[in-house]
């Protein structure tokens, strides 16, 4: 199907724009009105599909760049279920990349026993890997540089310490970096990786100090009795050594992501998200210059658009439940409810909008409280990020009308074109309410044309699987994907419901590049 050539539709290119006051056009380098005038959209697009491939619209080809199992170098593989990308050039068509290993499918990867040799495989599966990758001259693609010294892995079993030398429950180091969902890339070059569902592995910590293990599906804590204090934050790595920490400061919770921006004084402020139905938005505002160790994390009140600190002095009745800041951190989820934040659809990845400032969203949706499609949510501070004041509303709704359902992963493009993967849960897929979506997708919210404003499906993911780490190379000629769980709903490894990436066998996650002529024309 091919769209047809209209020009700028004015209005809806103000919806990028409205709700608030915050226009940084000027400070992003791109020109608002020139983008605005002369960007028309021209490009294919597919309809839903529920094949088992990467189904991708006229125009856009993709090669696999490396799968799990995929030798780095002698020692160590790339790991599973690979989620957020970020790329770090560090020469001419040269970079790093850092790839986050959300969690391991059992059936496939180890042994569905819970036995400790492969609770052991499944520690080396999670986390994430640094990977150099060079582009080939001849083809113009990327290629993983097998053997180089900046291939690694950081997993569930690296020893990582906390930040500023804190002790988290008796210990200055956490065993491994786990659930590593989305995450973001500071302005000083490092990378930031989220520790999600930690629960699945070893499980949270319950009111009267026991270990409530409902929701720990791969009951790690069997074998490793590693406290669940340990996991749920923001974890820095540093892409040529792999040093790495956890930032107490950033909070404990489900973090989907560690969204970094600077206010117009080079304050660095990072948004982040806690991935669970009824929680909440979070900033962090950091003290000093090209550092995270100090500075007041906030949390988001839509009714009276505020952001409230979690931090003991600035709401002194915080100090009746906690005893110390890190205390504070470590509960974050309580904290931010005695304060007043208010509850989310599932609050997923974020992005800042290059052209407006303005900070978008996912709500993948709230099944208990009948969102089932889900919205992005658009927030705009009040004068500058370090603002304890906002504006927000919806910018767009998830559902038959909108194309696609349960936005969870997002980018902006260099055009302001927002790129939004979505979630629909591998048992949901192909079912009511969600049928005639079918597979998981990634579609693009043009910024200009006869489309702006409406998402169009570019790509349609293997059967079971999501489209993740959305992430563009530095001159948007690729776009690196992660193609995450295909084959997840499968019950056995001899019939799996994926083969994806193959014709045959077990799926296996990996991550792809996309190109081509229509990936040039949207870019311009
Ligand atoms: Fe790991 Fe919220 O997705
Ligand atoms: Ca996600
Ligand atoms: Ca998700």
């Amino acid at each position: 199907m091919l769209g047809s050539k209209k020009q700028v539709n004015r209005r809806d290119f103000i919806k990028f724009l409205s709700g608030g006051t915050m226009v940084f056009a000027s400070s992003t380098g791109l020109n608002l009105l020139t983008s605005c005038s002369t960007f028309s959209v021209d490009f294919p697009y597919i309809k839903a599909s529920n094949q088992d491939d990467v189904v991708l619209a006229k125009g856009l080809n993709y090669e696999v760049l490396f799968s799990w199992g995929d030798k780095l170098n002698s020692k160590e593989f790339v790991g599973d279920n690979n989620d957020f990308i970020s790329f770090k050039e560090i020469a001419e068509n040269e970079a790093i990349l850092w790839v986050n290993h959300e969690y391991t499918n059992p059936l496939f990867s180890s042994g569905l026993e819970r036995s400790k040799s492969n609770v052991d495989k499944e520690r080396k599966l999670v986390g994430g890997s640094l990977v150099h990758i060079k582009k080939n001259d001849s083809s113009q693609k990327w290629e993983m540089v097998k053997e180089s010294q900046y291939n690694r892995r950081i997993d569930g079993t690296t020893q990582i310490p906390f930040s500023n030398g804190v002790e988290v429950y008796g210990s200055k180091s956490a065993i491994g970096t786990l659930a590593n969902c989305a995450g973001g890339m500071t302005p000083w070059g490092t990378f930031l990786t989220c520790e999600e569902n930690y629960d699945m592995m070893y499980g949270e910590r319950a009111e009267d100090g026991s270990l409530n293990t409902k929701r720990s599906r791969l009951k790690w804590w069997k074998h490793y009795p590693h406290p669940p204090e340990h996991y749920g934050w923001v974890v820095e790595i540093e892409p040529r050594t792999g040093k790495a920490q956890k930032h107490i400061q950033l909070g404990r919770y489900c973090h989907e992501c560690a969204t970094c921006t600077l206010t117009k004084s080079g304050t660095t402020v990072i948004y982040s998200s806690d991935d669970k139905a009824d929680e909440h938005l979070y900033k962090f505002i950091a003290k000093d210059k090209a550092k995270i160790g100090r500075g007041v994390l906030y949390v988001a009140n839509l009714t009276d658009k505020k952001w409230l600190p979690l931090d003991l002095e600035l709401s002194p009745i915080l100090k009746k439940h906690f005893k110390d800041h890190v205390d504070l951190m470590i509960n974050c989820r309580k904290a931010a409810k005695i304060i007043g934040a208010s509850p989310l659809d599932r609050p997923e990845d974020i992005e800042v909008d290059p052209i407006s400032g303005n900070i978008f969203i996912s709500l993948t949706n709230n099944k208990k409280k009948g969102n089932y499609a889900g919205q992005i949510l658009k927030i705009s501070e009040n004068s500058d990020y370090d603002s304890l004041t906002f504006e927000w509303e919806y910018f767009i709704t998830g559902g038959e009308d909108s194309t696609f359902a349960c936005p969870d992963n997002m980018a902006f493009d260099q055009k302001g074109n927002l790129w939004i993967a979505t979630d629909i849960s591998g048992k949901a897929i192909g079912k009511k309410p969600y049928k005639s979506f079918k597979n998981n997708g990634l579609f693009i919210i043009p910024r200009g044309g006869f489309s702006a404003g409406r998402a169009y499906q570019v790509a349609s993911a293997p059967v079971d699987a999501e489209f993740t780490g959305i992430c563009f190379d530095n001159d948007y000629s690729h776009l690196f994907l992660s193609v995450q769980h295909p084959g997840e709903r499968s019950v056995s490894k001899e019939n799996p419901t994926s083969h994806w990436p193959n014709k045959t066998g077990i799926p296996r996650s990996s991550v792809i590049q996309i190109s081509g002529t229509t990936l040039k024309k949207i870019m311009g």
